[in-house]
């Protein structure tokens, strides 16, 4: 029996002023993002602000449905939306933030597990990690940058092939 360790690592800003100017303007067009929410059913809205390899700034937000398991997390709106119109720029980052009026959010999110594989899907195709910036907004910035920082045991296309 061989036991092994994987470590991951994040780094924790007390505020957005602590972030670069470049950094900390996408966590504030998140907060943007938060307005085109349709989240009548959780009452959770999530925001997104990608910064893509050209400047350019794509928003998503998460989009529910009366029928539940129709509806998508933002971070897939936002990233199946450059995978059909801008797959030809890389994304470099991504702040991602959320609201609910029902009570204050003291953290940040974290994407679910779907979401992260389809991240890891994208960074595989543009061949770069991407810059995560998970802001909360009376909390704190929690940044790691790469799939790996998040799901060490995702699951790559290799796995469907036989070769060893
Ligand atoms: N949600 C996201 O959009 N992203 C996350 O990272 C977590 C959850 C959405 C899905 C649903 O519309 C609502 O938040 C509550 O789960």
């Amino acid at each position: 029996m061989k036991e092994h360790e994987i470590k991951i690592n994040f780094k924790e800003y007390a505020s957005v002023d602590e972030l670069s100017n470049e950094d900390k303007t996408l966590c504030l067009e998140a907060v943007k993002a938060l307005k085109t929410s349709h989240s009548p059913y959780s009452k959770f809205k999530v925001g997104v602000a990608m910064r893509l390899q050209s400047g350019k700034i794509l928003y998503a937000s998460n989009q529910e449905n009366a029928a539940y398991p129709s509806g998508l997390c933002a971070e897939r709106v936002a990233l199946f939306n450059w995978g059909a119109n801008h797959s030809d720029d890389p994304i470099e980052s991504m702040a991602i933030t959320a609201h609910t009026d029902e009570f204050q959010l003291l953290k940040p999110v974290t994407s679910c597990g779907a979401c992260l594989q389809v991240l890891a899907e994208y960074e595989k195709k543009q061949d770069s990690a991407i810059k995560m910036l998970l802001y909360c907004q009376h909390g704190p910035v929690w940044q790691a940058t790469g799939i790996e920082s998040f799901l060490p045991f995702l699951f790559f296309e290799d796995r469907l092939n036989q070769k060893p």
